[in-house]
């Protein structure tokens, strides 16, 4: 019967968009990628390349629910509006499923899959089937595209990298390290990853491996990456930062992506921290997977997307044709927080350009993106909140002063019953200094919110699902919580680019 449905669904769907008629839909976002159908996770294949964005991502096409995991794509010309370009990458008889990978640009066809000038490989994990989760084989495959990212042809010699007899054995990231001269591939196993290394990008071979004892005591690392980004005490200075997302945290009162800083010799990751100090990512329900982009044109410029959801429940959340959203991409650099580095992230600027002001508080406001930002004090008690209306009920950004921790609760808004954790309001504890200003950003784009906070220090993301457009934003707060400088922009719907 359910499957009746999704396919009664998909026929309309497909019907509305060949008259050109869209219906309102609560859930879809506006300037957040969305698939037109069916089952979305991770970004892969994220690659700026001949003036677009690519990004690529695990795709079911099929279904929505998680199923034999192929590649679907989408373009951009400013990380805002999308323009899915169907199936990139299919599964294949030799080497299994296409699980998540990335892409570059071989730029001098040192692969010689582009003898005519510059053209795109993607690397990604083949996951043949077993009889359980367990006995899957998992490999590292190539593909190139003869058509700049439209379609990826695999490699008659996969996999480049065989399995060395680890179960969990996938996510594969590359990227050029010019100081040792070398594509560099990052690729997690277990609860470590492994670094190989090679000149051609087909033959590889292992060198390092970095995450014994370090990171979150449980679940299963997937989905790595590896950059370098200026230290803003000393800007001469790179520091690497390695992420990996969590598989098995079955709670989430907060996302499970984890980064490291150090030091990257094309071979050894060294971190700068102990192994006790934890780093998190974000501190919402929903973010996951992050990848950065190959080849930006501005090479100080690092750019990466996320895939605002929750292994825990990502396969049960409301939909009826289509499932998965990512996050905003954002822009990244390091900050000083606490006498520490920390991990920046911010919405990317072409945002900036999109967005004009409106009332506050806001009444009778319209459907669209909304963007608030604020700045609260930090005191040692009292409590601000930004209240979303909804038909089916509030969300909220609070900040409480007390503790010192700002939440996210979506517990009103949300219909209930599709996954006990669901409700859970996640909150983050800001340090900071009695008196000092703290600021707020909250970008709500219909079924998706995000928040950045100590400029942009700690973010936090969630999906809600409303059932109706926001009706109505407040902000409230006790006396000794003198707000400053609320702000409210909503995005210009017209002036695509
Ligand atoms: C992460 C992940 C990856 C895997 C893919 C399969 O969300 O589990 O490790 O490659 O999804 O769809």
């Amino acid at each position: 019967m359910n499957r009746l449905i999704v396919y009664v669904m998909k026929a309309l769907t497909w019907i509305q968009k060949q008259l050109g008629l869209s219906s309102y839909n609560p859930q879809r976002p506006l300037i957040h990628f969305a698939p037109g159908l069916n089952w979305i996770n991770d970004p892969n294949g994220c690659v700026y390349f001949d003036g677009s964005y690519h990004l690529n991502f695990q795709y079911h096409p099929h279904g929505i629910q998680w199923g034999p995991m192929h590649w679907g794509h989408a373009v951009s010309r400013d990380l805002l509006s999308w323009e899915e370009k169907g199936i990139a990458l299919y599964p294949d008889k030799e080497t299994g499923m296409a699980f998540s990978g990335s892409a570059v640009i071989d730029s001098d066809n040192t692969s010689g899959f582009h003898p005519d000038g510059p053209g795109l490989l993607a690397f990604y994990t083949g996951h043949i089937r077993g009889k359980a989760w367990g006995k899957a084989l998992q490999q590292q495959c190539l593909a190139h595209s003869p058509d700049g990212g439209l379609t990826w042809k695999p490699y008659a010699g996969n996999p480049v990298v065989p399995n060395p007899g680890i179960p969990d054995f996938r996510d594969p990231k590359v990227f050029r390290h010019a100081p040792s001269g070398a594509w560099v591939m990052v690729v997690v196993a277990g609860r470590e990853v492994l670094f190989y290394r090679s000149r051609n990008l087909v033959d590889w071979e292992a060198a390092g491996r970095f995450g014994d004892g370090y990171g979150l005591p449980e679940g299963i690392w997937e989905c790595p990456d590896l950059f370098a980004l200026p230290d803003p005490r000393n800007p001469a200075r790179q520091v690497w930062v390695l992420t990996v997302s969590i598989l098995g945290r079955t709670k989430p009162e907060f996302s499970p992506v984890q980064y490291f800083l150090g030091d990257f010799d094309g071979h050894q990751f060294l971190c700068d921290h102990p192994a006790s100090d934890i780093r998190l990512l974000d501190y919402g329900h929903d973010f996951y997977a992050t990848q950065s982009w190959f080849g930006l044109e501005d090479q100080d410029r690092t750019v990466w997307i996320a895939w605002a959801n929750h292994w825990a429940y990502a396969n049960d959340i409301p939909a009826t044709d289509w499932r998965g959203v990512m996050s905003l991409p954002r822009e990244l650099s390091l900050g000083v927080r606490d006498d520490r580095l920390h991990i920046k992230q911010v919405p990317v600027r072409e945002l900036d350009d999109r967005l004009i002001a409106a009332p506050l508080p806001d009444r009778a406001t319209s459907d669209g993106v909304h963007d608030i930002r604020l700045r609260v004090p930090c005191t040692d008690e009292g409590f601000a909140a930004v209240r979303f209306r909804f038909g089916s009920g509030d969300l909220q950004v609070r900040w409480d002063a007390t503790d010192r921790r700002l939440t996210i609760d979506r517990s009103e808004v949300s219909r209930l019953g599709y996954h006990p954790e669901f409700h859970k309001r996640p909150s983050v504890h800001l340090v900071c200094q009695t008196g000092e200003m703290i600021d707020i950003r909250i970008i709500l784009d219909r079924s998706i919110v995000e928040v950045f906070t100590l400029d942009g220090l700690v973010t936090m993301t969630s999906q809600i699902f409303p059932g109706t457009p926001v009706e109505e934003i407040s902000i409230e707060s006790s006396p000794e919580v003198e707000i400053r400088n609320a702000e409210h922009r909503v995005i210009d719907l017209v002036r695509k680019q």
